[in-house]
């Protein structure tokens, strides 16, 4: 039976002890609060601030989830194109006015937005609050901006965990409030967690349906309540277990295995051809222009399961944004976590071949 590549991670090592700090990788951004996701640490942090003007501008590439937020607390939403090589359009930042919240990101373990210094000193001089969501360069050692007023980011979509988000500033204490814990989703999420930790232990079939089933029902749970929740203990624990030097050093040796490995493959254009020295990758994006969404089915065949970030989000549909959509259209992620080893990403390669 072939092993299965991609999708949600599972629960396999327990920790044994306690903990209750912060991880390194997290504290070297300073004051920090561990929240259960990450559209709750935003909503944590719109808690935290009193912008010039209740509006923010976001990247039009973006998820949903970040988005809600913002729209639950009364903001205006305003979308900067991102061009093809997810850099963020300046023109199109500049463009706006009157801006309270400015976010950005890089993309997949790439300081993408390495190009926003003199619009974030710009945004400086007019007061308008910075933050940067850095779930996806969460474990790259780039540099990042002084400008940043606030970090945020979602830590589960990096290793096995129920829940996991923060808020985090150099620059300011935050404001602490009691938070409850999310049980109802903490607990989905650890059934879900166990169950498929169980599945690719015995590969019964018959556990598959219960743990989707209970993943995309945590999903539900968060989309509709975005309020702020503390992290649970496990999860807690379980971001001091992990071993983020492994874990970095696995994902870079597998995107540099499908680099090379899909270069032959014409089909495909890769949206980083080089690993820089200090990146960590989320995922392995590909460009497919016309029919990314067969070559998605066929991999599924062979139990290759790719996502697609993101499906745009009703708040982008009907802006003037073509170029930012056409990321979306054809955009691949390929796995390439700490799961995988070099069988793994040569057998996601010789599909791709046969394709
Ligand atoms: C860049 C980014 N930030 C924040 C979030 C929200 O994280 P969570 O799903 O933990 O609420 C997501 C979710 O996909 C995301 O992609």
């Amino acid at each position: 039976m072939i092993r299965e590549i991609g999708s949600e991670f599972w629960l396999d090592n327990i920790p044994k002890e306690s903990q209750n700090e912060v991880p390194n990788w997290l504290s070297i951004y300073g004051d920090t609060i561990l929240a259960s996701s990450g559209r709750g640490a935003i909503s944590l942090l719109l808690q935290q601030v009193t912008p010039r003007y209740k509006s923010v501008l976001l990247p039009a590439y973006i998820c949903d989830s970040v988005i809600l937020p913002f729209i639950e607390q009364g903001y205006s939403c305003y979308f900067y194109k991102i061009n093809n090589d997810l850099s963020p359009n300046i023109e199109s930042i500049k463009s706006y006015e009157n801006i309270g919240l400015f976010l950005h990101m890089g993309y997949y373990g790439f300081s993408t937005n390495s190009n926003l210094l003199s619009v974030l000193q710009d945004f400086k001089e007019q007061s308008v609050i910075i933050i940067e969501d850095i779930t996806h360069t969460l474990f790259s050692s780039v540099n990042r901006f002084e400008e940043n007023d606030f970090y945020v980011g979602s830590i589960r979509k990096w290793f096995g965990l129920p829940g996991g988000g923060f808020i985090s500033s150099s620059k300011r204490i935050l404001k602490r409030t009691a938070l409850y814990t999310n049980d109802g989703f903490s607990k989905l999420r650890i059934a879900a967690l166990a169950a498929k930790g169980k599945y690719v232990k015995t590969r019964d079939e018959n556990l598959k349906d219960l743990f989707l089933n209970q993943f995309s029902r945590a999903e539900s749970l968060l989309d509709r309540d975005v309020a702020p929740y503390c992290i649970d203990g496990l999860s807690m624990d379980l971001i001091n277990f992990i071993d983020s030097d492994e874990l970095v050093s696995k994902r870079r040796m597998n995107f540099k295995t499908l680099s090379e490995g899909l270069k032959s493959v014409s089909y495909l254009d890769p949206f980083f051809n080089d690993l820089t020295k200090n990146a960590c990758p989320l995922f392995y994006p590909v460009m497919i222009k016309n029919n990314r969404d067969d070559i998605k089915k066929k991999l599924a065949e062979e139990k290759i399961y790719c996502p697609v970030h993101w499906p745009v989000s009703d708040q982008i549909k009907d802006r003037h944004l073509e170029s930012t959509l056409g990321i979306y259209n054809s955009i691949l992620s390929i796995p390439c976590d700490q799961r995988y080893g070099i069988i793994d990403m040569e057998r996601i390669i010789s599909v791709l071949k046969c394709l």
